[in-house]
């Protein structure tokens, strides 16, 4: 099988070649634009690889996406390349909309007209926005998005939707929760507390730090995908979630618990706008289908990301300078 993944230098769609080419016997071409949070290094581990190939480009770019399709014949799209940060998209929402909206579209007309026999849409728990206990989110449940980012995914959700309703175009949508694992850009929650406390820098806590999230340790999302790929029903929804729901303030905690800082580090700030207080998902359907369920317990995943960190601390540096600090400075000054 010859499968295209898009946005494969990022987090999970490293993680997801790395986990086809050790696991698998897939050939891969990789497209990617290569944005502040794409990395080659992320892909270190399967440079070599014959069955590997890396493409430079953007998915909006429609006469590449087609060359990509004629030259290579790939079986599948996996499609992961988005702007997926929340905070950036509220500072700058363009570029979501752009890559998010335009991107999947152009995707998904190629895919139409290169008559590929599977397309795997991957977006995001947010969809459906915050949710009171005890609901859970099951593939059923309304959108219901709060900022650019997820409303660029449930918009590029239906979308993708609706090439399968109207032209029959095999596609597949996976709503996953919050991953965290090595790799992740320290944008997001989990790598920049880790980063923070690394250095004894203040730990910023957006709002009450009450807010829950279902954290989904990378690898086990990459084998749910693999599993949507692989058995997943066409024109099927499949929630993805981590079966472990936490306030950020128990995470930020343990953080500091496993890195051995002192929790005075903790510095509340000003609250995310429109921040979802709540996000929960239930993954019977997937676990019935297919029998995959989260084999990674948060504790466990933690200290491991924790440790990739500590190990990886030139990694770190690398992606923190440059454009880093210039949103860093941004999103963080004056909060
Ligand atoms: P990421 O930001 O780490 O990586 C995104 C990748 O896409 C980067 O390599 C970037 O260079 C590439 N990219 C961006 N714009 C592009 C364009 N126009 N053309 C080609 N490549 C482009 O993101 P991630 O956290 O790995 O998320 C991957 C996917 O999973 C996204 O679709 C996201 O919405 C979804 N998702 C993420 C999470 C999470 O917790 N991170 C949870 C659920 C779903
Ligand atoms: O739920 C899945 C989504 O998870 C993915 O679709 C997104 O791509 C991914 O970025 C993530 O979105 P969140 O907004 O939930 O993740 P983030 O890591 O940005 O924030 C997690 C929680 O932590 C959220 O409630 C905001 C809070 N937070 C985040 C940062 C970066 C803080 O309190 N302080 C911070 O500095």
């Amino acid at each position: 099988m010859k499968t295209l993944v898009t946005g494969g230098a990022g987090f999970i769609g490293s993680a997801f070649i790395r986990l086809l080419i050790a696991e698998t016997d897939h050939r891969i071409v990789n497209l990617d634009k290569l944005t502040y949070a794409g990395n080659l290094e992320n892909l270190a581990p399967v440079d070599g690889s014959a069955r590997y190939r890396f493409v430079h480009g953007d998915i909006c770019d429609g006469p590449l996406v087609e060359s990509i399709l004629a030259d290579e014949r790939p079986d599948a799209i996996v499609h992961f390349a988005a702007e997926s940060h929340v905070d950036r998209s509220i500072l700058s929402p363009e570029p979501v909309i752009q890559t998010n909206l335009r991107g999947t579209f152009t995707l998904l007309e190629a895919a139409r007209k290169y008559k590929l026999d599977r397309f795997v849409h991957v977006s995001t728990d947010e969809v459906y926005g915050s949710l009171a206990l005890p609901l859970e989110a099951t593939e059923e449940f309304p959108l219901n998005p709060s900022s650019p980012y997820s409303a660029s995914k449930a918009g590029s959700d239906l979308l993708a939707r609706s090439y399968f309703v109207t032209y029959r175009l095999p596609v597949m949508i996976t709503r996953a929760s919050n991953n965290y694992g090595p790799y992740q850009f320290p944008e997001k929650l989990i790598p920049l507390m880790i980063a923070n406390a690394m250095e004894s820098r203040p730990l910023p806590v957006y709002g009450d730090g009450m807010q829950v999230r279902d954290w989904l340790y990378v690898d086990d999302h990459c084998r749910g995908i693999l599993a949507v790929l692989g058995k997943g029903r066409e024109g099927e929804i499949y929630n993805i979630g981590g079966n472990r729901s936490l306030p950020n303030l128990e995470v930020v905690r343990k953080v500091l618990a496993l890195t051995g800082r002192p929790e005075t580090l903790i510095q509340y700030v000003t609250d995310r706008p429109g921040h979802d207080r709540r996000y929960a998902l239930s993954s019977q359907k997937l676990m019935r289908e297919a029998g995959w369920q989260p084999a990674t317990d948060f504790e466990a995943g933690l200290a491991r990301t924790i440790d990739w960190y500590r190990a990886n601390a030139s990694w770190v540096a690398r992606v923190r300078s440059g454009e880093y600090r210039t949103y860093y400075e941004q999103n963080y000054a004056g909060r």
